[in-house]
């Protein structure tokens, strides 16, 4: 890689910035000055810009508690994004695996790696995602039951997946879904004759959602928790 890419590349400076401090004698590759904006380095080499040690980035793993009002996108020219809540340097490249409605809250998970987050939201994986939903009326037995064998969807050819439902007081449940239809768990519970008045996602595969983040808050995942997907 030439050492002004390597340099825009691994630091916040543009490629046009990362040559005028080149020339200006700021860089360092292997303890030398280079002042050659084009030379190409040696696998290995240790670049330092003003005493700094530089690296390529890797891929970003990121999760956000995804507050009410923000869309799941990259961008919308009307509504703030899951990116605007990021600092800017994090946010290149960055997509969102396993969307959420703007009114949902909870677990969103952002990567720049794409193979990683096809894992989470191919439907041939059948990752499960885990939702407490607020209802608007207590679920009788018989809709626990459909929930939890598979139902049909208004406009779906297929059933649904069978569900696993954990009752935690009279209006609110747990939902583990392992497909990702559009407003899966709104239209399952309409389904039922039930309707969503509140719906957070509490986690995907076994990442779950640290109780510590604020809604809006975001932190780096583990490599437990990414290693923890595939
Ligand atoms: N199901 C929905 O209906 N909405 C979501 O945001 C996620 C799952």
């Amino acid at each position: 890689m030439r050492l002004d890419q390597f340099i825009a590349t691994s630091s916040l400076l543009s490629r046009k910035e990362a040559r005028r401090a080149i020339h200006a004698g700021n860089v360092e590759v292997d303890g030398e000055v280079w002042k050659d904006t084009g030379k190409h380095l040696p696998a290995g080499a240790q670049v330092v810009l003003e005493g700094v040690p530089l690296s390529l980035p890797g891929e970003r793993y990121l999760m956000l508690n995804k507050p009410t009002g923000v869309v799941s996108a990259t961008r919308d020219s009307e509504h703030p994004t899951a990116l605007d809540l990021l600092p800017p340097e994090l946010t290149r490249n960055l997509h969102i695996a396993g969307r959420l409605d703007a009114d949902t809250t909870g677990l969103l998970l952002l990567t720049t790696d794409g193979q990683w987050s096809h894992r989470i939201t191919s439907p041939r994986v059948e990752c499960p995602k885990t939702y407490r939903v607020s209802l608007s009326t207590p679920l009788a037995e018989s809709a626990i039951k459909e929930l939890e064998t598979g139902l049909m969807l208004h406009n779906d050819p297929k059933p649904t997946k069978p569900a696993q439902v954990r009752i935690l007081e009279q209006k609110l449940v747990e939902l583990t879904i392992s497909e990702g239809r559009y407003h899966q768990v709104k239209r399952m519970l309409a389904a039922v004759g039930s309707h969503v008045e509140a719906l957070h996602r509490q986690s995907i595969g076994s990442i779950t959602l640290d109780p510590k983040l604020e809604p809006g808050d975001y932190r780096e995942l583990t490599e437990q928790e990414i290693a923890s997907v595939g």
